[in-house]
């Protein structure tokens, strides 16, 4: 087992509690899940800490969502597909009384979140080192106060265009684990995944728009730390959006 850690792969217990409906074999990741090998360190925390930290979705739910924390919450909030974990990380150590769950199938990206929950103590998130659907299928109706889903890998080629994550089917997903008056936080550099995405959440009458002006969508959110992608699609002159809904 020490042999396969170094070789950075995921210890199967945690990769395998996956439901078998339908909807589950399908599923909506189509990314890379690991990338160069984990060092010693690294493959340890995945072993050790990730089964601490991470959600048992072979389970049902906890009637309250927020009792997967040991201690009282004023908020909870999902980030889909955290990547090098920067906007989670940040997000966390502003917001010590709200309940962060990260959700990232890529086993580095993991890796480096649970290297820094370690080494500063962080006691408020949870992780999900899976596809993102079985955690939206498995989350209590009403459960979020909030889901920042930022740069979702944007699939331009159009006869990938069905990979995105942002669907019919996964909207009515987010407007059923949102409470109402929750949040859905949605960014990206690519113009036609912002406009994708904007036909989807306008047509979802569970789904109200805030912006006002083009400022609002122009201008990152208020104390936004900014993210790896973002950071490489300033470089290359590409302009993000940063879309805001609110759950009705
Ligand atoms: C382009 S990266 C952006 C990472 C990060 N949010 C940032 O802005 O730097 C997209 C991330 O979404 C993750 N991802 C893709 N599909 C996903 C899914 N179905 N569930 C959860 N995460 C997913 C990928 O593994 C990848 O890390």
């Amino acid at each position: 087992m020490g042999e396969d850690r170094s070789r950075g792969q995921a210890p199967q217990s945690v990769l395998t509690e996956i439901p078998k409906s339908a909807a589950h074999q399908r599923g909506a990741f189509f990314g890379r899940r690991k990338g160069h090998k984990l060092r010693k360190q690294q493959a340890g925390l995945y072993e050790d800490l990730l089964p601490k930290l991470s959600l048992d979705i072979s389970q049902a739910a906890p009637r309250e969502l927020a009792s997967i924390f040991p201690f009282a919450l004023e908020k909870l909030q999902l980030e889909i597909g955290f990547g090098g974990g920067e906007h989670l990380l940040h997000e966390a150590r502003k917001h010590p009384s709200t309940g962060f769950i990260g959700c990232e199938p890529f086993i580095n990206g993991m890796a480096k979140m649970l290297a820094v929950i370690q080494k500063e103590a962080i006691p408020n998130i949870r992780l999900h080192p899976s596809d993102a659907l079985y955690l939206l299928e498995w989350l209590p109706e009403h459960s979020l106060d909030r889901i920042d889903i930022l740069y979702a890998d944007p699939w331009p080629k159009k006869r990938h265009w069905k990979r995105r994550f942002i669907s019919d089917e996964n909207v009515a997903r987010f407007a059923r684990v949102l409470k109402p008056g929750g949040m859905l936080r949605f960014a990206s550099d690519i113009d036609t995944y912002v406009e994708w995405a904007l036909v989807r959440l306008l047509r979802a009458k569970e789904f109200h728009w805030l912006a006002e002006k083009a400022d609002d969508w122009r201008l990152p959110y208020p104390d936004w730390p900014g993210t790896r992608y973002e950071q490489k699609a300033l470089r290359e002159g590409r302009k993000p959006a940063y879309l805001e809904f609110r759950r009705v």
